[in-house]
């Protein structure tokens, strides 16, 4: 069964925009994306994130800034967010220029607003079974999933790839449903061996290809966060870091690249900028 993103991906907006029609047009969710140099995929990923923004009713602002732009300019732009009481969701679209730490400007966003969950406050409450704010690739993985598979307990669950951005995070979640998760990476002896286990794969290495048939099982269920470009017959293409084409038809459910993940993960910061906004409107109430 191929799981598909795209349609599970619109039943979530549908949901959040009839949740927001409900509100009144002078107090809507706001979310603003901060975009800094010319990274041609990032062009890509906020244009598609304010769309769709918007198509549901958030008010979205995009605020582009030169790549040259000093990191106290770009911490003083965050903090006007952080005290703007229209703005419930910031996010800073990685990766950021090399003259910028990376951790200090993800630390200077208000952990309420920080719908990417990539504050420590967040991580922390995630890892400590809190309430938090759920980064939104895995969270997306996590819905695709449920979807297959609603009950987790007991389930080995193999992540492919620990970066803070998607396999870390992931491993939280499937552990908090009672999961048995093993994580591997670059330096994994034998990746095939524990794939071969998976009764849940995520693959999320940026290898095209990398996951063959005779590395999972027919119960596996397979979601694939990898997006790579790759030349076939002289032709671009975008593929998956599993082999799709040789794997599809044997397991369970396997996630599709495009039309899978990525979906998901915009609609799952829509879902973020609307729980920000409750948690914030509740505080202030
Ligand atoms: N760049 C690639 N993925 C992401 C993401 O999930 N969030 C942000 N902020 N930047 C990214």
């Amino acid at each position: 069964m191929i799981i598909d993103g795209k349609k599970i991906a619109e039943q979530l907006r549908d949901k959040i925009k009839s949740d927001i029609k409900k509100m009144s047009d002078n107090n809507k969710p706001g979310l603003a994306v901060i975009l800094i140099g010319e990274h041609p995929a990032s062009q890509i990923y906020v244009r598609n994130k304010e769309k769709f923004a918007n198509e549901v009713g958030i008010n979205s602002s995009v605020l582009r800034f030169d790549e040259n732009i000093s990191e106290e300019d770009l911490k003083n732009e965050i903090k006007k967010l952080n005290d703007d009481p229209n703005v419930h969701g910031i996010l800073v679209q990685l990766p950021l220029p090399k003259h910028i730490s990376q951790k200090d400007i993800i630390q200077s966003i208000d952990p309420n607003k920080d719908v990417d969950g990539f504050h420590p406050i967040n991580v922390g409450n995630l890892s400590s079974g809190n309430d938090a704010m759920v980064p939104c690739t895995p969270l997306g993985c996590y819905y695709l999933i449920k979807k297959v598979i609603p009950n987790l307990s007991g389930l080995n669950a193999v992540v492919i790839g620990r970066s803070n951005i998607n396999g870390k995070p992931m491993a939280q979640l499937l552990l908090r449903e009672n999961c048995t998760v093993t994580i591997v990476h670059s330096k994994t002896k034998n990746i095939e061996e524990i794939c071969k286990c998976g009764d849940i794969i995520i693959a999320a290495v940026g290898k095209a290809k990398m996951v063959k048939s005779d590395w999972v099982k027919d119960t596996a269920v397979i979601i694939d966060v990898g997006i790579n470009r790759i030349e076939i017959n002289g032709k671009n293409k975008i593929v998956g870091d599993v082999d799709f084409d040789n794997i599809q038809d044997k397991v369970k459910g396997i996630s599709p690249v495009p039309g899978g993940v990525g979906p998901m993960t915009i609609a799952c910061l829509l879902e973020n900028t609307l729980k920000a906004y409750k948690k914030i409107s509740k505080r202030i109430k």
